[in-house]
């Protein structure tokens, strides 16, 4: 899928240091974007960056954004790198304690939960609209769950969290939509990742798709000319298919 109908395009994919965001960056740096990477741990973004198509073209920026801070430090960041911003992906969170009823789910750990998945991307959206109002054509991609729209027993802040990132994507689209920046979800649906490993231990990994075999529909929602926003969109239906088209 190496077309380069991203080139020029200027990316920040938040939670890239592996997983699905990591997934999306290749499959965004195959197709001629410049990608600045993030997560927490400064030895493997720099291991993921090497093996990115064009290393030279891209970089990375280290924060924990579970706090309000750290979100700030990120923003803060990024205009040092570049002056403008086109495509924002919003891929990092946690799961939190797995299996646990609300009844017993710990307030400690719906903070973090909540505060990574849900609030991070509200703040970190809020400081880089600076930079995504210079951008060309702009594009602000929240990464969803199916747990976002129908809540299931023992997920707790996640479940309630990916509800959050619904509305999120909802409102900041209605809101942006008259500046020309679209706002869309995408649920990645089950993928080949640690996060996965750890919610479905006994599931082989071998039966889900990978991070690249799902962003062609985040590779469709980065390109200069596509014009949907407000929308939830489901990865898996885009397996296969090629965004250049
Ligand atoms: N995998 C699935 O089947 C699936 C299904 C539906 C939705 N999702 C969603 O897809 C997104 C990506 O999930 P994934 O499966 O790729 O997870 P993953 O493999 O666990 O990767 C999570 C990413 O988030 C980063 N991260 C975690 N805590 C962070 C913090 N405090 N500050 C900054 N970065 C942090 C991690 O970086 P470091 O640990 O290196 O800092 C890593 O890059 C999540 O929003 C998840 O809810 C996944």
């Amino acid at each position: 899928m190496s077309t380069g109908i991203l080139s020029d395009r200027i990316c920040l994919i938040t939670g890239s240091s592996r997983g699905i965001g990591l997934g999306v960056a290749r499959v965004f740096a195959e197709n001629g974007a410049s990608v600045v990477l993030h997560g927490r741990d400064e030895e493997s973004l720099g291991e993921s960056l090497a093996e990115l198509s064009e290393p030279q073209k891209h970089s990375y920026i280290t924060a924990d954004i579970i706090t309000a801070e750290g979100a700030g430090v990120l923003a803060a960041a990024f205009p040092r790198l570049h002056e403008r911003l086109d495509v924002l992906v919003h891929s990092a969170g946690i799961l939190g304690p797995p299996g646990i009823p609300l009844a017993e789910y710990p307030a400690e750990s719906w903070k973090d939960v909540l505060h990574l998945n849900l609030t991070a991307p509200f703040l970190v959206t809020q400081a880089l609209l600076p930079a995504l109002r210079k951008g060309d054509h702009p594009s602000v991609i929240f990464v969803s769950s199916g747990l976002g729209y129908k809540g299931r027993a023992g997920w707790g802040a996640y479940s309630v969290s990916k509800f959050g990132v619904e509305g999120l994507n909802q409102v900041w689209a209605d809101e942006l939509e008259a500046e020309g920046i679209r706002v869309n979800a995408v649920n990645p649906g089950g993928t080949r990742t640690q996060m996965r490993a750890v919610a479905y231990p006994q599931e082989d990994p071998m039966t889900l798709p990978t991070p690249e075999d799902i962003a062609s529909v985040f590779v469709w929602l980065a390109r200069a000319d596509t014009a949907v926003t407000g929308q939830s969109l489901e990865a898996r239906d885009w397996v296969g298919r090629d965004p250049a088209i």
